[in-house]
């Protein structure tokens, strides 16, 4: 069965058809980023008006490289939780009005359920349950993966996700936005041991991650060193930084592992892009012995291939919705 599926909780607009849920038949992806550019970060008014402009034209371009037509849909999938609520309005209105005009059934798909299915997309070999690290701009999470609609979220970030954190370090550094991707690639020259940073621990909440002093600990070593006038190389900067999140994150996945008895684990999240965190995470597996699924950095970033495996999945779990459908900011992976 094809789903014809939408992604536009941040600053992505992608469509993509996807068959039984393993065969991505189209994806394509439009990215915000020149237009977010000059304000360092993503205007949600302005993402917004962009996925209104993109997204029929992307719905074409999506079922035109699939080589079908809305009458070989067995479904409309789309991301309707959580996001920016104008931006997750654009697709869920889109989508709902697309599968009432079909007469096709409508599938809401909370946007990182989708990334652990970008897992199953990259490894179609890949059994429940396993144990997954979700890192994203706005979210991280250690989740029990236990079939593909049934998770349980072990360790969740207090406050700042991993990617807001790399992004606000890379902003420090005058990186462009988005940072993430440009502070990976300067990390490449640098030295990982020139600086240390503190562990992201929450006491009595070992599972559980707080980006949020990392950050301000990067803050106030760059401030201090400056007004020492002690130059910084921002390489080595880099390289120690994205070192430490991806220490802290592969952390709590090994106490996780431990604590659930993970016999797989997988990355996903736009951050499981990083050099860093994919070398340090192959390396805990390695060590465990566990497998460990990541998908390709394509995957990894938004896009709407990882919306249409999970709409597949929750289409077989019964997981529709009428027309009165809604978009929510925020809501809770476990719930769906
Ligand atoms: O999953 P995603 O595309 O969007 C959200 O759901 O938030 O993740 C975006 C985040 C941004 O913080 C971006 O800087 C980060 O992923 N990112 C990276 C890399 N590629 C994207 N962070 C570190 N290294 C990368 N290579
Ligand atoms: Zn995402």
């Amino acid at each position: 069965m094809k789903i014809l599926a939408f992604e536009t909780s941040c600053d992505e607009t992608a469509a993509a058809v996807v068959a039984d849920g393993r065969h991505v038949l189209s994806s394509v992806v439009r990215t915000q980023i020149d237009l977010h550019r000059l304000y360092g970060g993503v205007v949600p008014e302005i993402a917004s008006r962009a996925h209104v402009e993109s997204i029929s034209q992307l719905a074409g371009e999506a079922l035109a490289q699939a080589g079908c037509g809305l009458a070989d849909l067995g479904a409309v999938g789309v991301t309707a939780w959580p996001g920016l609520i104008g931006a997750l309005l654009v697709g869920v209105n889109f989508a709902k009005s697309l599968a009432l005009s079909a007469g096709l059934p409508l599938v809401p798909v909370h946007h990182l359920r989708g990334h652990i299915a970008a897992c199953r997309l990259a490894d179609p070999a890949l059994a429940h349950p396993f144990l997954c690290l979700v890192v994203s701009g706005g979210h991280t999470s250690l989740v029990w993966a236990q079939d593909p609609v049934t998770f349980r979220t072990v360790g969740r970030t207090r406050d700042d996700a991993a990617g807001e954190c790399l992004d606000k370090v890379a902003r420090l550094l005058g990186l462009p936005y988005p940072g993430g991707v440009a502070l990976d690639r300067l990390a490449q020259r640098g030295d990982p041991a020139a600086f240390r940073f503190p562990d992201a621990e929450v006491r009595d909440a070992p599972l559980d991650f707080s980006f949020s002093g990392l950050k301000t600990a990067a803050i106030n070593q760059l401030h201090q060193l400056e007004q020492r006038g002690q130059a910084v190389d921002p390489a080595d900067f880099a390289a120690s930084f994205v070192e430490a999140v991806a220490q802290a994150l592969c952390r709590r996945l090994e106490l996780a592992a431990a604590e659930t008895g993970a016999p797989v684990l997988a990355l996903c999240g736009g951050v499981a892009a990083n050099t860093a965190l994919r070398r340090h995470a192959q390396a805990l597996a390695d060590r465990l012995g566990l497998p460990l699924t990541v998908p390709p950095p394509a995957l990894c970033g938004d896009n709407a291939a990882m919306i249409g495996a999970q709409a597949h999945a929750e289409l077989l779990a019964g997981h529709t919705a009428g027309s009165d459908l809604n978009a929510l900011a925020t809501r809770s992976l476990d719930q769906g």
